[in-house]
């Protein structure tokens, strides 16, 4: 096949896409349909936790399409109760809602939220939201997005959000001082989307009391950086706390569109039946991918493949480029690692697939790098061995 050069004419024009097909993948690697290599070092943005074609979740997947794909949540669904009983177990929290995507788990959350509040007698529930938060389309989740480019063309916006620095508990405190419609704060562990910014542990913990002191739920979405991204299961488990509502999707099911909802004791009994609902959210397929998945990740020990690879990614991009003129920051934490530079660098994307390796640019200077959590270390050293030249000869432009 010759060089994907336009757009195709069919598909709608949502995406400014890099001009590559992919055609089939294994491991860290995947093919482009004129046969080019690549290192992924974008696992399909931090989803495809195992890496591709991987030799137990393939045939658990083939054995699970050839049972049953779909049924409808009319019926009980005994694999929406396996997992749920491993997330509850990984994340020490209790019942978990099963949907398709980022967005539909933290349109869930902000339900929830709303609900919480509407129980206990607050007609206008409001959630806290934070500068450079991402969590998605919808126009309730775009409405607690930061990114007002992302906003441009879809207002009125859903109201009921005030947005606050992050890491700066004197501000929030200041937003919400006398507010007594506040009724949940929602932040990502790490931002994804915007930039790749840890939320710091200390700041966590002092949320977690003000969450505690005030009765509001604490949602933390773990869309991006949850699923053992970050050497843990779920970020927060850095800071020692466990929220009230924790949205995850992305790497749960490996590739397979799925996603997730877990509430601890004070959110799990807020929805009842009629409440929220979804017609695939929970179905066999994506069900026994989530299973697979953490099976596999617990059995080649990936979680601590993620630390130990991670650490080592960033040491050796820091001994790289830090200090470098035009070299911000190297942050993040296992596979979820971002490089920021002082100029927009979005050209580095194209660059970098040129030289066989494939990642993104968020926030226009953060180069992101959330390769599948199977790396090895000598894969992260070939990342290194491309991605440092490309980025000092950007900086020498
Ligand atoms: C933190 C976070 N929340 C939510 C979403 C939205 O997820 P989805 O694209 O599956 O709707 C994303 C996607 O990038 C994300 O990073």
């Amino acid at each position: 096949m010759a060089l994907i050069e336009a757009a195709s004419p069919h598909v709608m024009n949502t995406y400014g896409r890099v001009p590559i097909a992919l055609s089939h993948g294994d491991g860290v690697r995947v093919w482009d349909v004129n046969g080019k290599r690549y290192l992924d070092g974008l696992g399909g943005i931090a989803v495809n936790t195992v890496g591709h074609n991987h030799p137990k979740l393939v045939p658990a997947l083939q054995d699970q399409v050839a049972k049953l794909i779909h049924t409808s949540n009319y019926y009980h669904v005994p694999l929406q109760e396996q997992l749920a009983a491993k997330l509850v177990a990984l994340s020490g929290m209790t019942n978990v809602f099963f949907c398709n995507s980022g967005l539909e788990a933290n349109e869930a959350a902000i339900k929830l939220a709303r609900k919480f509040g509407h129980d206990k007698g607050i007609e206008n529930p409001q959630i806290v939201v934070f500068d450079n938060a991402f969590h998605g389309r919808s126009l309730a989740t775009l409405s607690a997005t930061a990114n007002t480019k992302h906003q441009k063309g879809f207002g009125p916006l859903v109201e009921g959000f005030i947005r606050v620095p992050l890491n700066d508990i004197a501000s929030l405190e200041k937003a919400t001082a006398g507010n007594s419609n506040i009724v949940a704060v929602f932040f990502e562990a790490i931002q994804g989307e915007g930039g790749v910014n840890p939320a710091r542990i200390d700041y966590m913990r002092e949320l977690r009391a003000l969450c505690d002191r005030r009765d509001w739920l604490m949602m933390i979405d773990e869309v991006q950086c949850g699923m053992g991204r970050t050497g843990q299961w779920f970020a927060h488990q850095w800071a020692g706390i466990v929220p009230d509502v924790m949205p995850l999707a992305k790497g749960l099911g490996s590739g397979v569109p799925i996603g997730a909802v877990i509430a601890g004791p004070r959110a799990a009994n807020i929805f009842q039946p009629g409440n929220h609902g979804t017609t695939f959210g929970g179905n066999p397929l994506a069900m026994r991918a989530g299973v697979e998945t953490i099976r596999i990740m617990e059995e080649d020990g990936l979680l601590e493949n993620a630390a130990r690879v991670g650490a080592h990614l960033q040491a050796s991009l820091q001994k790289a480029l830090r200090g470098q003129a035009g070299v911000k920051e190297i942050r993040g934490q296992g596979l979820m690692l971002g490089i920021e530079l002082a100029r927009p660098c979005g050209v580095l994307v194209q660059r970098a697939a040129d030289a066989g390796l494939l990642l993104s640019v968020t926030a226009d200077t953060v180069v992101r790098l959330v390769p599948p959590l199977i790396l090895t270390q000598a894969e992260a050293d070939e990342i290194v061995a491309i991605l440092a030249p490309l980025i000092l000869a950007f900086l020498a432009e």
